[in-house]
């Protein structure tokens, strides 16, 4: 018996400042995924928000340059997803042309991608994507509102203040508050884009224009003085965790440069080396954490380890870096389910709970 095929969309770039790490790993499941059982159409978001489905064989290009990759924008279609078209893309440019998806696997960072927009987008067209939903992906990027969701069911997280723009902001007082140094960083993005150690005045007025460029909420958090470690978490209703990773970074902290630019910017550790009782401690921390921000189908979950033993929470990813050198994939490697496993688990996850959400009731 022949199955045909299951046509996974990997919904890619994005209208964000994470667009280029967004392609790399794009390119990393594209190549990885089990052409046996499934077919692939690449979707690329450009940085105005277009929907393009480009060239197949040759969608990026300068692919192995973090520096110059980008969508190849030769022989692109303009396409949209509109509600309750099931999957089924509407060609906006010249001539006939017809084509299909049966899940989304949406691979975008930060803004218009991350935080439940283009979730909402998938929702009303009606077809499976993969990861958290429209509130999971919205709370999940809210480095305000995770925050306080966590404070709130007794999660351990740094001491933190919002400031918005316009507000009349008091580095004295907020020094006062949070001690010296401290961080600031845009509320909602990611890859530390906009992100700032502060120790002085003038520090800080760089810091918040800066971070204000990048969104219009912004955080000012105290300096936590630990390892960083990170657990990656999967599953819809019962979900699961990995061994726990560290990342050791030369700068001096885990910046953009540290992570994307200088390839000798960061070491991942896998697994961390820690007693066992701290990575379980980790490991059911980030269960727990994946449960009350409404996570679903996956996220990894981002530590401090300070030298006295405690444990904060500093953040949840819900569309973590996926390349395959990356700490997400990484772990579940270490874990025992390889990248090509991991994205078939959870192209499956999508599916399951798009079955499960199909068969609620919308009358009375
Ligand atoms: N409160 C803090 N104390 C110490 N380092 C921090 C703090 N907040 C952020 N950092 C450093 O900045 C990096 C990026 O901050 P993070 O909150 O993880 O934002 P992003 O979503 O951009 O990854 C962290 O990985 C860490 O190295
Ligand atoms: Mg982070």
């Amino acid at each position: 018996m022949t199955h045909r095929k299951i046509r996974v969309g990997i919904l890619f770039g994005g209208k964000s400042a994470e667009h280029e790490v967004s392609l790399q790993s794009a390119k990393n499941v594209a190549d990885a995924i089990d052409r046996d059982k499934y077919g692939v159409s690449l979707i690329g978001i450009d940085k105005t928000g277009r929907w393009l489905l480009p060239d197949q064989s040759q969608y990026l290009l300068n692919a192995t340059d973090p520096k110059l990759i980008a969508l190849n924008r030769e022989n692109e279609r303009n396409v949209a997803l509109v509600p309750q078209s099931g999957g089924e893309l509407t060609n906006l440019s010249e001539g006939e042309f017809r084509s299909a998806v049966d899940v989304i696997f949406p691979i975008l960072h930060g803004p218009f991608g991350e935080d439940g927009t283009v979730q909402g987008l998938l929702k009303l067209a009606g077809v499976p994507f993969v990861g958290a939903g429209v509130l999971g992906s919205a709370v999940g990027m809210d480095k305000d509102v995770s925050k306080r969701l966590l404070r709130h069911a007794g999660l351990p997280i740094a001491r933190f203040t919002v400031l918005r723009d316009g507000d009349d902001i008091d580095f004295g007082r907020i020094s006062a508050d949070l001690g010296l140094p401290f961080f600031v960083k845009p509320a909602n993005l990611g890859s530390s884009v906009g992100v700032h150690k502060v120790s002085d005045k003038s520090g800080f007025e760089d810091a918040i224009a800066d971070a204000f460029g990048f969104d219009t909420k912004i955080i000012a958090e105290e300096f936590v003085d630990g390892r960083e470690l990170e657990c990656s978490v999967l599953g819809n209703r019962d979900p699961i965790a990995s061994v726990v990773g560290e990342i050791v970074s030369n700068h001096d902290f885990y910046s953009y440069e540290a992570k994307y630019i200088d390839e000798q910017g960061a070491a991942l550790e896998v697994p961390a080396k820690l007693p066992d009782e701290t990575s379980d401690r980790l490991r059911a921390l980030s269960i727990k954490a994946f449960e009350v921000l409404d996570c679903e189908g996956m996220a990894r979950v981002d530590f401090f380890l300070k030298k006295d033993g405690t444990v904060l929470i500093n953040e949840i990813n819900t569309i973590p870096g996926f390349t395959k050198i990356s700490m997400y994939p990484r772990l579940w490697d270490a874990s025992g389910l390889s990248y090509k496993d991991l994205i078939d688990r959870l192209i499956g996850l999508a599916i399951e709970r798009f079955e499960r959400e199909q068969k609620l009731r919308n009358s009375y």
